[in-house]
Formats: structure tokens, sequence, C-alpha cells
């Protein structure tokens, strides 16, 4: 994917670790300068460090989506920097969130899945779209989740943070296409990542044996979409939602 971003600057928030942060390695590599953005300091902080020992350009800033007044201040320290040509949505509340049924769920983790996931990505894109404007084909590339689509058990805040996200996405194209930004939302399925590790074995053999393509999934399996989504390749793609979980779920 050499070369595919080259000149360009993408911001993508939850970047410390998981998928996030396998998505800036990719933006990165691709050619663009990567703005990553997370609550957890240190973690960004050795993320974005071991991206620029592999000669990564990177820039760095700590954010809570659930805290507008972070957001801001995050945003007004990126636009120092000028514009921006992408924004990938990817920080989310994933850990920690799942295990109960609707009739166990406790209302401040609902709220609190909501403000961060609903509330914080529209805060962000909110934040986004002034730096995205100055630039021409400028792409905001929403991470909904594949739970919303089969409407996974014992994770219904999440899937419903999910469902919005999907919505939003749609919403959003439609009131930012007339400034020519695109906006799309992958919907991966269950990855091997950090986060993930504590998800029950059932949960995961489930996805690895429904699965099209039978096995597991990786976050490389998912950098490829989000590459093609920022980039000049997808140019006329918007509110499009692509599922990119191996066959698990059809859109
Ligand atoms: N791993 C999967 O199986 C999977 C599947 C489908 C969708 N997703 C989505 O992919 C994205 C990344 O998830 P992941 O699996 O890498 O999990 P993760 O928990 O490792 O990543 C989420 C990132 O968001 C950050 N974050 C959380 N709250 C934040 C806040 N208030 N402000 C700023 N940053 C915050 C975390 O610190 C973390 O770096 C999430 O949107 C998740 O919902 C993951």
């Amino acid at each position: 994917m050499n070369g595919l971003l080259t000149g360009k600057r993408i911001v993508v928030t939850g970047a410390a670790r998981g998928l996030g942060r396998s998505f800036a390695a990719a933006v990165a590599e691709a050619g663009a300068t990567v703005v990553m953005c997370d609550i957890l300091a240190d973690a960004l902080s050795d993320s974005a460090a071991s991206l620029r020992e592999q000669g990564a350009q990177v820039e760095s800033h700590t954010i809570d989506l659930a805290d507008p007044a972070s957001i801001s201040a995050a945003f007004n320290a990126i636009a120092e920097g000028g514009a921006i040509d992408g924004l990938v949505n990817n920080a989310a509340l994933a850990t920690g969130v799942g295990g109960k049924t609707m009739m166990e769920y406790d209302i401040d983790l609902w709220d609190r899945v909501m403000q961060v996931n609903v509330r914080g990505t529209w805060l962000v894109s909110q934040a986004a779209v002034p730096l995205l404007a100055q630039t021409p084909h400028a792409k905001i590339v929403n991470v909904a989740s594949d739970t919303a689509l089969w409407g996974a058990p014992r994770l219904m805040a999440y899937v419903a943070s999910k469902g919005a996200i999907i919505s939003m996405t749609r919403s959003m194209a439609r009131e930012l296409g007339p400034q020519g930004i695109c906006v799309n939302a992958i919907a991966p399925g269950l990855t091997r990542v950090e986060a993930t590790e504590y998800v029950p074995a059932e949960r995961h053999q489930l996805y690895e044996q429904g699965r099209a393509l039978a096995g597991a999934q990786h976050p490389d399996d998912v950098n490829g979409t989000v590459l093609y989504l920022l980039s000049p390749l997808a140019n006329f793609v918007t509110g499009q939602l692509l599922p990119v979980n191996g066959g698990f779920v059809f859109n």
C-alpha cells in the first residue's frame, strides 16, 4: 500500500492500541502523516514512539471522547498543524461493556457507552469538519461493529452504540457531501487484539467457525478496507457500510 496516501494528514482516534494502532501504522506506511489520539497517554506515547522509530511521520494528542473540552483542546492543537485529509473514528468503549443481558444492564454503564461511542464520535467529527473541509475529497471512516448487524446478545449498549454509528454515517454523508467529504463505516468482526482476550472463548469459537472464510480475524485483515476508504480510490463512495468479518454476517 506504499504511496496510496502520500502527502495526506490523517487523524486516527483510539490509536494507542488494538485496531486503532494497527490502522495508524497502516496509514503511516501508506505515506501519510498520522495524528494519533487516545485517552491512554502512556500507551499512546509508546505506540507513537515505536512508529516514529520505523520512520513514520507521527503526531500524537491525548483526548477524552467523554469530555467536550478535551476534544476541543485536542483539535485546536491539531489545527495548528493545518488541514487534515482524513479522520478514522475508531476510539470507543469496547472493553468491560459486555456479559450482562438487557435485564441486568446498569444505567451508568449504558450512559457511559453512549457518551463515549456515540456522542464522542459526533463531537470529534464536528471538531474535525473545519479541517477536513479545507482539503478536496476528505474522508471520514467510522468504526462500527458487525455485532450491530447480527444483534450480539449480552452486549446491548455497545451494539446499540454501533448501530448509531451506522445511522450517523448515513446522515453525516448527506450533510457533509456538499463540502466534498465522504463518510463511510466499517463493521469489523471479532478481531484478535489485547481487548478481545477477555471475550469468552465460546464467542471466539462462534465467529471462527461461522465465517465463510473460517478462522481468526486479525487487525491486518481490516487495515486494507480502512486504507481504501481513506484513499482516492473511494472518492465516489459515501454513506456506505463495509463489513470486514470474513463473511460471518452479510450486510
Ligand atoms: N476488536 C474487535 O473485535 C472489534 C470488532 C468490531 C469493532 N471493533 C471496534 O474497533 C475499535 C477499536 O477497538 P479495539 O478492539 O481495538 O479495542 P480497544 O479497547 O483496544 O480500542 C479502543 C481504543 O479507544 C480508546 N478509548 C476508549 N475510551 C476512550 C475515550 N473516552 N477517549 C479516547 N479514547 C478512548 C482506548 O484507550 C483504546 O485505545 C472500537 O471502535 C471497537 O468498537 C472492535
